[in-house]
């Protein structure tokens, strides 16, 4: 035969082979932004934060929202730290009226600036006389290549560490008076692939908010500070990130960068 005559065959399966790895993929992505083929959720759990305030960065969209929504249906103050007026206000309306309580608010914070920070830092202590849960939720995945900060870090460092950093050390005191508290540090393993699953297969930020509310409403976990959860579990941290050396060296460069002494804690 012809390379002619086989040709339409050949299209044939290459086309065949194509939607099937197509499919494939579809439900890969699926399985991966679910968390895999069991994903837990804590709608179950029952306990409720009534007079308690809960600090969420970047929660007017995304995760930090419905991490905000959950929070504020068990009766906590919710304080949202965004960075645009504009979105935080239309994402305080959402929270409040998808959750049924008015006791929810938006303060400034650009995690990018120290400076907002640490006015952010000093309305909320000014504010809160007590503080139950430190919520950091709010990340970049990347930014324009070279975009530098005000004190000249690397944007998506600064954004993701340094800020959220700064943040923790400044409300530490008032968590500890507050105690039990908690401090929530939200995490990606791979948050630009999963991004791109979403944008295919849909918005899951309530289930993707799950693990965020287990962590600040599961009794049973008090004790377990300084650990990984990962799709509402205790989970095993990267090596990296058992690694004291490591740890040591990066809190000594973040006391650095953010202008606090290396003893605070
Ligand atoms: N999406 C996922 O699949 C996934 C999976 C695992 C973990 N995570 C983690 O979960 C967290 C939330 O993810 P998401 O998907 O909900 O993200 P998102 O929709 O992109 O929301 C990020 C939030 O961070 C805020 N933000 C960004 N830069 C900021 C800055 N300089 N100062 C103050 N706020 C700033 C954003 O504010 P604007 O609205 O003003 O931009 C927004 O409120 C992130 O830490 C992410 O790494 C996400």
């Amino acid at each position: 035969m012809s390379f002619w005559e086989t040709l339409p065959e050949t299209l044939f399966w290459i086309a065949f082979v194509a939607v099937i790895i197509f499919i494939m993929f579809i439900f890969e992505l699926k399985w991966r932004v679910n968390g895999g083929f069991h994903r837990n959720d804590c709608r179950q759990i029952k306990t409720q934060l009534n007079g308690k305030t809960v600090i969420i960065t970047g929660g007017n969209t995304g995760i930090g929202k419905e991490t905000a929504i959950d929070l504020a249906r068990r009766g906590a103050r919710v304080i949202i730290g965004c960075r645009n007026a504009k979105k935080a206000e239309e994402g305080v309306k959402e929270i409040q009226r998808r959750s049924g309580s008015s006791n929810v608010v938006y303060r400034h914070l650009e995690l990018s600036d120290q400076e907002s920070v640490r006015k952010f830092a000093d309305v909320v202590l000014k504010e809160e006389p007590n503080i139950y849960c430190l919520v950091n939720n709010a990340g970049i995945g990347k930014a324009a290549k070279g975009h530098r900060t005000k004190e000249g870090y690397n944007m998506v460092f600064a954004v993701n560490h340094f800020g959220p950093f700064l943040l923790t050390m400044l409300l530490l005191d008032r968590l500890k008076a507050s105690s039990p508290s908690r401090i929530i540090n939200v995490t990606s393993v791979a948050h630009t692939w999963i991004k791109t699953g979403e944008i295919l297969v849909g918005s899951n930020e309530e289930a993707g908010a799950q693990t965020t509310v287990y962590c600040a409403i599961e009794e049973s976990i008090k004790n377990l500070s300084g650990r990984y959860f990962d799709n509402c579990q205790l989970a095993r941290e990267t090596k990296l990130a058992r690694d004291p050396a490591l740890a040591k060296k990066l809190w000594e460069v973040s006391c650095q960068a953010t202008g606090l002494d290396d003893s605070f804690s």
